[in-house]
């Protein structure tokens, strides 16, 4: 998707509605790629907000998603064991991955307990070793949105946001809470995914949906969310708290909602 075309954003009554919408759309994407591809390859985003959609998803019923052709990775990471209360994965197991026929060995969780450099190269290798690529194309990546607008652990004015090389790089201490290190997806890897659909939900988050969403379509160096497209479907799932602050302020030149 070329820098420049706008973005979609789906608006939905409340968490809930938000999160049986983007269930609904993982499922069809999943069903895609497996018939596409042989295989759904999809990235998890960290933080809270994905908990609902995460606990929908663990609820839908066969056919669903295709769980035994489905990998799973996750864009970013803190450096924590899995079984801190912080960790990315740690959440998405307890949400979702341990209520579904998931192989174990398809879920490619980032090693947080390794020193971030080593975490990082690992994970690395593990990409490469399953889809045969340092640049993979992944099916789906859910991203969250930060109040200081970054997305996975790509902060504002950081050095990660020039990484044009590698697709995994360790972050320093995080500028947000947690304040840890931690490994994340590099520029490169969303622009190469088929679909990146971000999902932000509550009043706390209208004021950073709107300067992100207004920024678009150029986005903006100060708030990384808004640079981030796929190659294919770059989408904002947001519940009407989220949206709020934007949709008072919409012009034709923003992002136009479809549904
Ligand atoms: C992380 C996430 C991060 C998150 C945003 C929003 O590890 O924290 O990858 O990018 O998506 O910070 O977090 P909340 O959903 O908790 O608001």
């Amino acid at each position: 998707m070329e820098r420049g075309v706008v973005p979609e954003v789906e608006v939905f009554a409340d968490p809930a509605q938000l999160a049986e919408a983007l269930a609904r759309d993982v499922v069809a994407a999943s069903r895609q790629a497996v018939e596409e591809r042989g295989r759904f390859l999809l990235v998890l985003s960290g933080g809270s907000t994905p908990r609902p959609l995460y606990e929908r998803l663990a609820k839908v019923p066969p056919p669903g998603i295709d769980w035994p052709h489905t990998e799973v990775f996750w864009g970013d990471e803190r450096c924590v064991p899995p079984e801190d209360p912080r960790s990315n994965y740690g959440m998405a197991l307890e949400s979702l991955l341990r209520s579904v026929p998931v192989v174990p060995e398809h879920v490619h969780r980032i090693r947080g307990e390794l020193p971030p450099e080593e975490g990082a190269r690992h994970y690395t290798e593990e990409i490469r070793a399953v889809t045969g690529t340092n640049l993979p194309v992944f099916d789906l990546v859910i991203l969250g949105l930060g109040n200081d607008g970054h997305t996975a652990s790509l902060f504002p004015r950081s050095p990660e946001l020039e990484e044009e090389q590698r697709p995994v790089v360790p972050v320093p201490v995080s500028p947000d809470e947690p304040r840890v290190a931690r490994i994340t997806f590099t520029y490169p890897v969303f622009r190469a995914s088929h679909r990146v659909w971000f999902l932000v939900s509550g009043h706390d988050k209208a004021s950073i949906v709107a300067r992100v969403l207004r920024s678009l379509p150029e986005g903006s160096s100060e708030l990384p969310a808004s640079r981030v497209r796929a190659r294919g479907s770059t989408r904002w799932y947001l519940d009407s708290s989220a949206a709020s602050i934007w949709q008072t302020s919409r012009s034709g030149a923003h992002p136009r909602e479809v549904r």
